[in-house]
């Protein structure tokens, strides 16, 4: 009996959150399958593009290694299941749906002196939406689309 290889699943991306210029965008080798284990997060760069590379319960996925409240690195945040925690205000976002799990916890005075919780929701913090890069596996290498 033949035994299927143990390749990793692929996350799938979220509706519209593709990356501009990524959906048709060329491969390009970005590290060895074995350097992504399961629950591991890696930068990979493309001239002036990091990309976070992340091994979640839910697959391999791809996004910009840049936080979408103010762009802190998430490569050296933490990954549990599918959430990726930021290391600077402790956001929290869902890799497998591309929503925000816990806002940033900034918070202080605004501009006519009203102070504001940390942890406060929506409307006093901005956070953009997660960018994807379509993923693919060959020859025991992970492979990211690319724009150009
Ligand atoms: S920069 Fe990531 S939560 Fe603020």
């Amino acid at each position: 009996m033949k035994i299927a290889p143990n390749v990793p699943r692929l996350a799938p991306i979220p509706d519209g959150l593709v990356a501009i210029g990524a959906a048709d965008a060329s491969f390009e080798p970005a590290l060895d399958l074995d350097e992504l284990p399961a629950g591991a997060m890696r930068r990979v760069t493309f001239g002036d593009l990091d990309i976070l590379l992340a091994h979640t319960s839910s697959g391999i996925a791809a996004v910009d290694d840049r936080c979408p409240h103010m762009s802190a690195p998430l490569s050296i945040g933490y990954l549990e299941d599918c959430i990726v925690g930021c290391p600077l205000h402790d956001g929290r976002f869902d890799l497998a749906t591309g929503n925000v799990e816990r806002m940033p916890t900034t918070g202080g005075l605004l501009p006519d002196g009203t102070y504001v919780p940390v942890w406060t929701p929506e409307g006093n913090t901005r956070v953009r939406r997660m960018r994807y890069y379509p993923v693919r596996i060959r020859d025991g290498r992970i492979e990211v689309a690319i724009p150009s």
